[in-house]
């Protein structure tokens, strides 16, 4: 890709801009930030790195929305991060109406982009950019699963010392408490992780992974996670830029998958260059397909929340 924009210059929008220069996933990244400076600062920051990491990529700070033409994709991490105790959809209203006028900004400076949504709660957020936006969903996608699945792999690499180089793990539905662990889908090397651990230490890590977010927050107080999110995003947009079209668990509106439509939300995908180029169903137990049913149902109640409080959405 030739140019990326970040908008939002907090913890996760830097550090998703040191990764994605340092890894030269694009030739120009812009950060767009609201206080004049900040952003500019960021960015002459990661540059001063550059000698040092060995990147040749054009990276600048602004707060003119102008900045962001002619970008291949926009990564929108703007908005309030929640405070501990909160959920994520305790700061649906405030960031809605962040990202609204960031994608009006699309609309004109970069209608042919594609958008990676990181802000919360981004399931009901990467929905509204996919209807104010009206493209086609392989343009319009949100980060979730990747995050969701890195953490409870990470959490069994904890349980069995085993690598993490060898531990897959998927985790579909919303980002956040009612999102669905998949133990059956989840592998050491190719081996079910069933046959390294017994059912209670696999419920435990379920559990885990869902608090995973709450849990970082809880112990940090003052921020909530952003390394794991900006390696996250750096995946997703290495799939995209590499055109390696892989598999990886991305929140995307659905068209029928899962039984399900006008939703979006964590369903496996094959990201490559045309971005979501194909929604991947699996094969779901009862239970498991009753656990995504009560996802959904959680997200399509953040979203009458919003028609109810915005009838002109
Ligand atoms: C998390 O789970 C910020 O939603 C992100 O850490």
């Amino acid at each position: 890709m030739k140019k990326i924009t970040i908008v939002g210059v907090g913890r996760v929008g830097e550090s998703t801009a040191q990764i994605l220069a340092q890894d030269e996933l694009c030739q120009e990244l812009v950060l767009l930030g609201r206080r004049d400076g900040v952003p500019q600062g960021v960015a002459l920051d990661i540059h001063e790195s550059s000698p040092l990491f060995r990147f040749d990529v054009k990276v600048t700070g602004a707060t003119d929305p102008a900045a962001m033409s002619d970008s291949d994709l926009v990564i929108i991490t703007a908005g309030l991060p929640r405070k501990p105790g909160m959920s994520r959809s305790d700061v649906l209203d405030a960031n809605l109406q962040v990202l609204t006028s960031v994608v009006d900004d699309v609309l004109c400076y970069a209608p042919d982009s594609s958008l990676l949504i990181v802000s919360n709660p981004v399931d009901v957020l990467t929905y509204y950019a996919w209807k104010q936006t009206g493209w086609d969903r392989s343009r319009v996608f949100g980060l979730s699963g990747v995050l969701d699945s890195a953490r409870m792999a990470g959490f069994i690499a904890l349980e069995t010392n085993f690598s993490t180089k060898d531990i897959t793990a998927m985790v579909l539905g919303g980002h956040g408490d009612s999102m669905v662990p998949l133990p059956d889908y989840t592998c050491i090397r190719g081996i079910p992780v069933s046959q390294f651990m017994d059912q209670k230490t696999i419920d435990r890590i379920v559990k885990r992974t869902r608090q995973g977010g709450a849990e970082i927050l809880a112990l940090k107080q003052n921020s909530s996670a952003y390394n794991a999110p900006a390696a996250s995003v750096a995946s997703m947009v290495d799939a995209i830029s590499r055109r390696r079209r892989r598999i990886l668990p991305c929140v995307v509106p659905l068209e029928g998958e899962y039984g399900l439509d006008d939703i979006a939300m964590g369903v496996p995908v094959v990201l490559g260059k045309g971005g979501v180029e194909q929604v991947v169903e699996l094969k779901l137990s009862k239970s498991e397909m009753a656990l995504f049913q009560a996802s959904s149902e959680q997200i399509r109640a953040d979203l009458t929340k919003v028609v109810k409080g915005n009838e002109n959405v």
